[in-house]
Formats: C-alpha cells, sequence, structure tokens
C-alpha cells in the first residue's frame, strides 16, 4: 500500500498520466527509484534523448535534448559516470568528448540505421574521389566515420557547418553523408552544392506527402512539423522542419493548438506535460533502436556498470577533432 501511495505521489507521476496507467506506474517507480539511488551511489548522470520514453524522459534523465545538445552537455559535465539513454553513436560521442570517464549504454545492440549505412572505407574512397572537398558527417555515424571527416554536424547545425566548411576550404562543394533527406533539406537552404550519400533514416524515410495531406484533410487547423530526415517532398509539405530540440521549441514558443510532430513518437508524449494547450495528433513512427533502452537496463547498468563504452584511444582523438570543430562554430 505505501508502495502504491509513494509510487503515485511522485511530483513526477503528473507529467506522465496520460501515457502511463497508474497500474504499470507503480511498477515502473520501483526501478526508477532504484534508478535514483545508484545514481548518488556511482556520481553518475543520465543523458537521455527525446525519443526515449516518457518514464525515462521524464523520471530518471538529469538532461534530456537533441543530439547537439546531448553532445555538449556530456562535454560539460563533472559526473564520473555518463549513462546515455540513447542509441550507441550518441554514447561514442559522449565518450569521444570524454575520453577519461565511464560512458555507459544500456544496450549496445541499440543502433541506428544512418550509423549503419557508412563505413570508414567508404569514406576514404569518397576523400579520394572528391579531393580538396570538404567531408561533414551526420552525428549518426561511427566513431571511426567521425574519424575521418573535417566536420561532424546535427539537424540542428547541418546548415552552418555546411557554409563554415566550405568557406573555410574555399570551395562551392561540400560532401554531407550519410543521410541523402538530410543533405537534400539542407541543400534548399544554401548556395553550397552538397554531395550525398545514399544513407537514410529507417524511421523518418517511411513518412510521405500523403500522410501529411491526410493529416491536414481531417485537421484543418493543424500545424505539421517535420524532422529533416523526412524526404524533401514531406518537409515540403509541412509547416516547420527542424531538430527535436526545435520542434520542442517551437511548440513552446507558438503553443498552436493542434500538431503533428512528423518524426518519432515519444516525442509527443514527452513534451505533452509542458503543452497542456496543445492537442498532438498522429502519424509518428517507433524508433526500434531507441525502444531498446529500457528502465531495466538503465537500472542494470549502473547496478553492473556494464556496458562500457571503449573507443580505441587514437580513434577516439582524431574523430573528437572533427566534433569539436562543429561545438566551436558558434
Ligand atoms: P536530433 O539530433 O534532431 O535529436 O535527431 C537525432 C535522431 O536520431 C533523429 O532521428
Ligand atoms: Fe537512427 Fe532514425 Fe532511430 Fe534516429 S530515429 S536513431 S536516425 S534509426
Amino acid at each position: 500500500m505505501t508502495i502504491m501511495m509513494d509510487a503515485l505521489a511522485d511530483p513526477v507521476y503528473a507529467k506522465l498520466a496520460q501515457h502511463v496507467p497508474p497500474g504499470e506506474w507503480v511498477l515502473m517507480h520501483e526501478d526508477i527509484s532504484a534508478i535514483r539511488a545508484l545514481k548518488r551511489e556511482r556520481d553518475a548522470i543520465i543523458l537521455a534523448h527525446n525519443y526515449q520514453t516518457p518514464e525515462i524522459y521524464h523520471g530518471v534523465a538529469d538532461i534530456v535534448g537533441d543530439s547537439l545538445a546531448l553532445a555538449r552537455e556530456a562535454m560539460m559535465t563533472s559526473a564520473a559516470v555518463i549513462v546515455v539513454a540513447g542509441v550507441h553513436f550518441m554514447a561514442e560521442t559522449a565518450k569521444i568528448l570524454n575520453p577519461t570517464k565511464t560512458v555507459l549504454i544500456p544496450d549496445s545492440r541499440a543502433g541506428c540505421s544512418l550509423a549503419e549505412s557508412i563505413t570508414a572505407a567508404d569514406v576514404r574512397k569518397l576523400r579520394e574521389q572528391h579531393p580538396g572537398i570538404p567531408l561533414i558527417a551526420y552525428v549518426n555515424t561511427s566513431a571511426a566515420v567521425k574519424a575521418e571527416v573535417d566536420y561532424c554536424c546535427t539537424s540542428a547545425n547541418a546548415r552552418k557547418v555546411v557554409e563554415h566548411a566550405a568557406a573555410r576550404a574555399g570551395t562551392d562543394t561540400v560532401i554531407m553523408l550519410p543521410d541523402r533527406f538530410l543533405a537534400a533539406n539542407t541543400a534548399r537552404e544554401t548556395k553550397v552544392k552538397i554531395i550525398a550519400w545514399d544513407g537514410a533514416c529507417e524511421v523518418h524515410e517511411r513518412f510521405t506527402a500523403h500522410d501529411i495531406a491526410q493529416v491536414r484533410a481531417q485537421f484543418p487547423d493543424v500545424t505539421v512539423l517535420a524532422h529533416p530526415e523526412c524526404p524533401e517532398e514531406v518537409v515540403n509539405a509541412s509547416d516547420f522542419a527542424g531538430s527535436t530540440a526545435a520542434l520542442a521549441d517551437y511548440v513552446a514558443r507558438y503553443r498552436p493548438a493542434r500538431v503533428a510532430l512528423i518524426t518519432e513518437c515519444s516525442m509527443a508524449d514527452n513534451i505533452a506535460a509542458a503543452n497542456p494547450a496543445t492537442q498532438f495528433v498522429k502519424p509518428c513512427n517507433l524508433c526500434p533502436h531507441m525502444k531498446r533502452i529500457t528502465l531495466g537496463n538503465i537500472r542494470h547498468a549502473l547496478e553492473t556498470m556494464s556496458e562500457q563504452v571503449v573507443i580505441d584511444p587514437a580513434l577516439a582523438a582524431r574523430a573528437r577533432v572533427s566534433v569539436e570543430r562543429m561545438l566551436d562554430i558558434p
């Protein structure tokens, strides 16, 4: 009885009561309480991506955000242990920026179709084929790929990095990999020519302009916000496109009455509490990789201090150059 009352009295529950029934919350709360205690014991912080489930996002995360925010926070934290509630490339980025700290990923199988679409050897071949052209890797790439490129970028700063890289190299062209849709959507915003790789996000590539037309037909007052990993036709049919943090900021700033977030499903659930006046309508798609991270495996990671992210120090140092160049762009 007390366990149940304690769980329901936790102020966090109000933020996710819409999505989590009380019985489930009581079960989750056992893990949440254990994780909170373990964080203190281990001097750990949890960085959670915006696509994590609401019980992780609101219940145990210390920092939530898009890939850029998580990379910046990873660089600034004084905690001894960083747990990344996100996919593997995000944990690698945290380790690249914190080579002496312990970085844990609760399930190392949490991959990403973009990161898997290109290897370091592919990047070396691109450099040979396009001498003198700067290479920019989306943060959704492995440490080995980041070690081969000139700059890293995220969906929050892609245009800025493209223009900066071209100006620095004195070229009118850059190579941007591996997401062909992010490359095409960025190319629409700049005069710099972009040579793209043929990768795609398995979650965002599934959205179509027809999905947007259907939502607009059903809800004529809807504001459509899309992630730039979506195909161009989807971004064209939307009212605004941006990183997951930019989408959340748009909702907080303009308080639209009805929003379709054309991205991963948990985004809407996570920002609903802070935006009670906004109705969120589907469609959305689940990222199976993000969904590998659970309260159970976060708890296990902190209990056992595994799995630790390990990157060869020489490779991490090379990868750090491209990530830091991105972070240094104002
Ligand atoms: P953001 O950097 O916009 O959060 O995107 C990360 C991602 O994996 C989107 O699919
Ligand atoms: Fe990768 Fe797409 Fe999942 Fe983001 S949503 S982690 S880009 S597969």
